[in-house]
């Protein structure tokens, strides 16, 4: 018998289009690790935010205040989340107003992409590492930049109000319209469904549906 393919699954789209929820989904079908890239980026924010740095101004060609971060990654069960000095941040300091305001700021500055490029390719060895049968990477790059040479690249769409209702039901006031904006007018990797990945408009459809309509193209892989 041949040997299963190690999958790749490439997830993107706007704040609260479901790429988390939907990728969980697909892990827990298809035997997948897991990667929530948005933690990178929220992660990496809040070092920066607890050392006083605020804004873009302190890189430079000489200076890179990232330069000695110590990055690992921790798995559990089907996550993995990125460590920073061996600590996981908990979900509540990196999912709130402060880091809310910043993230997309610092998502913009291209040294803070180029920091987490390795790392988040790197994800594929630990993936195998851990005996999964492939990796599920959600963001905003992932199918653009990070894996362009995915097996899957899907896109999530949803109506903004939609998506704005989907965090209020969570209890999260969010500022979605404002880091959809920051993300996609940037400069270094904006948030665009790249050529070729299949764009899903979920507005209309449950998480069940979603992940449903995406199971039966990783089984036909
Ligand atoms: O969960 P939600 O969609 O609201 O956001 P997230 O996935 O946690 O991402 C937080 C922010 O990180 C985004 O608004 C982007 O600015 C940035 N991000 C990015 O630039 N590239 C990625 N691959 C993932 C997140
Ligand atoms: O990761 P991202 O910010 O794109 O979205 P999420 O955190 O996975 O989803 C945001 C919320 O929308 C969650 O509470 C999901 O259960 C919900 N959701 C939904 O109601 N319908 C969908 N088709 C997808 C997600």
């Amino acid at each position: 018998m041949s040997e299963k393919k190690f999958l790749v699954i490439a997830v993107d789209g706007g704040a609260a289009s479901g790429k988390s929820s939907t990728s969980r989904g697909l892990a827990a079908k298809h035997n997948l690790m897991h990667v929530d890239t948005g933690a990178h980026y929220r992660t990496v924010s809040l070092s920066l935010l607890r050392r006083g740095i605020t804004g873009a101004d302190v890189f430079s060609a000489t200076e890179n205040p990232l330069e000695n971060l110590d990055l690992g990654t921790e798995v559990r069960e089907r996550e993995a989340a990125m460590s920073i000095g061996g600590v996981v941040p908990a979900d509540s300091e990196i999912r709130n107003d402060a880091v809310n305001a910043v993230v997309s700021q610092f998502a913009a500055i291209p040294e803070v992409r180029k920091f987490l490029f390795d790392y988040q390719r790197s994800q594929k060895d630990v993936a195998r590492e851990h005996g999964f049968d492939g990796l599920i990477m959600d963001g905003r790059d992932i199918g653009s930049v990070i894996f362009p040479d995915a097996d899957l690249r899907i896109f999530l769409t949803a109506d903004p109000e939609a998506r704005a209702r989907r965090r209020a039901a969570e209890g999260i006031a969010d500022s979605i319209a404002e880091r959809d904006k920051l993300d996609s007018s940037r400069k270094a990797a904006p948030l665009a469904c790249p050529e070729g990945a299949i764009k899903i408009d979920s507005t209309d459809l449950t998480l069940e549906q979603v992940v449903e309509k995406i199971s039966a193209m990783i089984s036909a892989l």
